[in-house]
This record gives structure tokens, C-alpha cells and sequence, in this order.
């Protein structure tokens, strides 16, 4: 299985804990923008004709900012040039307070089939002091409009003041809205963004902390039947994402526009964060390529090892074995005799045990030195 990822870098404004490529003083260059992603998708379509893709994710940025015609457009530029799936799962993600009925329109009717919403918080104070440009009203009003779809939302755990009753709220907001799925992230307070003041300043909540909430979320939304398919994702069962799953497995996957990356024939690369840069090397016939690497033998393994264990599932041995022509118990005999408390071994499966998860880094680099 393999994705496209389709990376749109306009926001109306800037969210003070966000470090993605989004550009909200560069909305002038929507219209140049989407022409040379166009052309991006038909340079890319022809190179990878022989592959099959079976999703694609419209990200940001927020694409539901700019006007329908040009998701519309990128979508059908895709269906051109690219082999798809015929089963495909296509992903728009949606700030609430930018969606109308036309945008829902348009995208159902290109085939958007699955709608992923920003919530953050159900907390109007937290909102604004996040600068986002919604409140919790806005939301439901997003999620009415998109009544008996696929909705994922996102949220935020570690903002100031945050509390287990808020995020439990918060829960209940997105599911009186519809929502089948949950991503749930840990606030990472990226240096250079407004937020890494507060940081500084000790107002967001400490590590422990965090993992003391994700644990009670965990099972607060366990008991509202979301399943925790990978460390930061939950979903009614059925409604887990294709897409973010192939990344976990290690699949193939092309990003197209400013920022997005791919890993495609053992090589991962990243395109430039520069919108100017981006739309010259595509004007010119360049590569807007900012840093490739090619992923070695034992690059592979660990990596496939260290995605694998952010999901429930876990490490699959025998698929490990025959790719990597590998003996996974005798390679990795330290590492397992090291953790065994932490997991769970079966022949087939070796998985991080749920109330493991949240510490999982430490465990996932023990692998690493085997
Ligand atoms: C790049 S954003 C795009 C979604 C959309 N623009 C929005 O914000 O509504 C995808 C998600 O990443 C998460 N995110 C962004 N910055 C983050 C940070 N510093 N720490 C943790 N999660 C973050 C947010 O939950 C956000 O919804
Ligand atoms: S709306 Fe989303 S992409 Fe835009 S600044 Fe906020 S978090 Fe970042």
C-alpha cells in the first residue's frame, strides 16, 4: 500500500504552539501556489505510474481555507496522473470556522471521504489564548455541516490549567458532534513558536502530568468504545485512518507541495518550507527536494521496529523475519529480556503493553542497541 500526502501552507493566522509550514501573509499566492502543485502531481504521477496508491491526505495548513475549486482541482489532477486504488480513502483536513456547504459539496463530490477537524479544545479561553479563530460553537456548526461522514477531530493534551474534566469535555463535544476517530497529540512547545514562552515560564503542564491525563483519556474513551489503535489515535473500530496506518507499517508514501515529505524506494526527502523556493524550482523544472537520505539495511530494521511499536498491533515477526531475513527473538534476545515487563510477547505479535505506551521512547530505544 502507499499515500500521497498534499501539503497546503495557508492559514488565516498562526496558532501559537504551531512550528508547520503555514503561511497566513502568503495568502496572495494561492493561485500560483496551486499551479505548480499541478504540476508537481503530473511530474510525480508519471515517475511513479507503476505504484499503486490507496489514500490520499490533503494536510496544512488548513486547506479548507483556500476556495473548494482548488482541492477540487488537485484531486482531479491526482485521479490523472497517478494508479489508484479503486477502494480509496481521501482525508481533507478542516479548521472549524473556514467550512460552508459549497466546500462540503465540492469535496464530497470529488470524493473526499473523510473529513479531519482541528479542534484543540473545547475550551473557548484555551482557544484564544491558542489564537485559534474558532470556538467550541463553531465546531459542532463544522461537524452539522459534515452530519453522517467520517469526521476525525484533533486535540491538544498539556495546555496551561489544563484539566482531566476538560479533556473528558472535550471528548464529549467531539462525539456529540459525530466524530468517529480521536487524535489526541501531546503539546510540544517548539522553540521559536509564541507558546515555548509559556514553557519557559513552567504555565503548561509538566511530563507527568500530561501522562497522568492521556492515561485517564485512554480509558475514558475506551469506555465511550475508541479503541487506541497507535500511542496518540483512537477510533471506533472500522474508522481507524489508512493512511497514518501506512505510515506506522513503514509504507511507501510521495508528499507533494512546500514541506511535505516522501519515502519512496528506501529514500526519504523533504521539500523545501520556503513557498518562494518551492514555486521557482517547480517553474524551472527543479526537484523542490531540501534534504534526501537514502535509508540503509539497519536504518530499516529500527525503523520498522520503532513505528511498529507505537501501534497496538505491534512488531508482526514473521513479516520482520522475511523482509529483513531475520531471526527477530535471537537479534533482538537482549532488548526483549530487558523489557519483557513492559510487553507483550506472543510468536506472531510483540506489542508495548497500553499502560506502557505513553513511555514508549525509552523502551523503542533499547532496540536500538539490541
Ligand atoms: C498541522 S495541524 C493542521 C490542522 C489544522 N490546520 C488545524 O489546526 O485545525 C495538524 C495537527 O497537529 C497538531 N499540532 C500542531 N502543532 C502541534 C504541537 N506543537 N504540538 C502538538 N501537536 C501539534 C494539532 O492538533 C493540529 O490539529
Ligand atoms: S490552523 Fe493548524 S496549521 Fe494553521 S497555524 Fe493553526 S495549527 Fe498550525
Amino acid at each position: 500500500m502507499a499515500g500521497i500526502y498534499i501539503h497546503i501552507p495557508f492559514c488565516r493566522s498562526k496558532c501559537t504552539y504551531c512550528d508547520f509550514a503555514s503561511y497566513p501573509r502568503e495568502l496572495n499566492k494561492v493561485e500560483s501556489y496551486f499551479a505548480c502543485l499541478y504540476r508537481e502531481i503530473e511530474g510525480r504521477g508519471r515517475e511513479l505510474k507503476d505504484r499503486v496508491f490507496s489514500t490520499i491526505y490533503i494536510g496544512g495548513g488548513t486547506p479548507s481555507i483556500v476556495e473548494p475549486k482548488f482541492i477540487v482541482g488537485a484531486i482531479r489532477q491526482i485521479k490523472k496522473f497517478f494508479t489508484l486504488d479503486k477502494d480509496l480513502e481521501i482525508t481533507v483536513e478542516i479548521n472549524p470556522g473556514t467550512l460552508d456547504e459549497e466546500k462540503v459539496k465540492a469535496y464530497k463530490q470529488v470524493g473526499i471521504n473523510r473529513f479531519s477537524i482541528g479542534l484543540q479544545t473545547g475550551y473557548d479561553d484555551q482557544l484564544k489564548r491558542l489564537n485559534r479563530i474558532h470556538t467550541a460553537k463553531d465546531f459542532l456548526i463544522c461537524c452539522n455541516l459534515l452530519k453522517g461522514e467520517n469526521i476525525s477531530a484533533d486535540i491538544l493534551l498539556g495546555l496551561a490549567g489544563q484539566t482531566e474534566e476538560q479533556v473528558k469535555k472535550t471528548i464529549d463535544l467531539c462525539i456529540a458532534g459525530g466524530v468517529k476517530h480521536i487524535s489526541s497529540y501531546a503539546l510540544t512547545p517548539e522553540v521559536g513558536t509564541p507558546i515555548y514562552t509559556d514553557y519557559l515560564n513552567g504555565e503548561l503542564l509538566s511530563d507527568d502530568e500530561v501522562a497522568d491525563i492521556y492515561d485517564k483519556m485512554r480509558a475514558y474513551l475506551k469506555g465511550k468504545g475508541f479503541n487506541r489503535y497507535e500511542v496518540s489515535n483512537f477510533a471506533i473500530p472500522g474508522y481507524e485512518s489508512k493512511h497514518n496506518y501506512n505510515y506506522w507499517q513503514r509504507g511507501e508514501y510521495i508528499g507533494l507541495g512546500v514541506s511535505a515529505s516522501s519515502h519512496i524506494n528506501n529514500r526519504r526527502f523533504t521539500n523545501t518550507y520556503n513557498i518562494d523556493e518551492y514555486l521557482t524550482a517547480i517553474i524551472y523544472n527543479k526537484a523542490p527536494e531540501i534534504s534526501s537520505d537514502v535509508i540503509d539495511f539497519e536504518d530499516a530494521k529500527f525503523e520498522t521496529i520503532m513505528l511498529a511499536l507505537r501501534t497496538e498491533k505491534g512488531i508482526d515477526v514473521k513479516k520482520f523475519n522475511s523482509e529483513f531475513d531475520a531471526d527477530f527473538f535471537v537479534e533482538y534476545k537482549k532488548a526483549l529480556e530487558k523489557n519483557r515487563p513492559y510487553l507483550n510477547i506472543s510468536e506472531d505479535f510483540i506489542s508495548i503493553k497500553e499502560e506502557y505506551l505513553y513511555v514508549e521512547n525509552g523502551i523503542i530505544l533499547e532496540f536500538m542497541k539490541k
